[in-house]
């Protein structure tokens, strides 16, 4: 369980990332942080395009900013929005973040206060993992 004060220093990062959203489309910024198994931080946010397909969400973004630096092993991740209730991660960032984080709270904020956990395994329960494959 992590502490007090680096749950509110990852809640910050989302929020600072969610500035930085590029969500000209949707206008729905989100941003998302990270909390690694060796206690750092990294962030990410929404990044559209005017093909919308080619979108991605926030955690997806802050996933592989992780992995860039050679961060695999995440314990938390939070989601900031500035919609009314806490969103949870949308199904494509879930199955993301069970390659990584099959273990990992979740933690929904949003701007005006609300907030709502889960853990993943509570958010995807029948996974599809690295195991799934079949060996040669
Ligand atoms: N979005 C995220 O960044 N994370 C989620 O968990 C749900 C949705 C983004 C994708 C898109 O840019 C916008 O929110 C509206 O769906």
């Amino acid at each position: 369980m992590a502490d007090a004060s680096t749950l509110a220093a990852l809640r910050a990062a989302a929020f600072a990332a969610m500035d930085n959203a590029y969500a000209p489309y949707s206008k729905f910024r989100v941003g998302a942080a990270l909390l690694t198994a060796d206690g750092q931080v990294v962030a990410g946010c929404n990044v559209e395009n005017s093909s919308y397909p080619a979108g991605t969400c926030a955690e997806r973004v802050a996933v592989g900013a992780a992995v860039a630096r050679g961060l695999r092993s995440f314990t938390h991740v939070v989601v900031a929005t500035a919609a009314e209730t806490p969103t949870p991660p949308c199904g494509i960032c879930r199955q993301v973040l069970q390659e990584f984080a099959p273990g990992c709270r979740v933690i929904s904020v949003t701007r005006g206060g609300a907030e709502a956990q889960w853990d993943l395994s509570e958010l995807l329960p029948s996974p599809f993992m690295p195991s799934s494959l079949p060996r040669e």
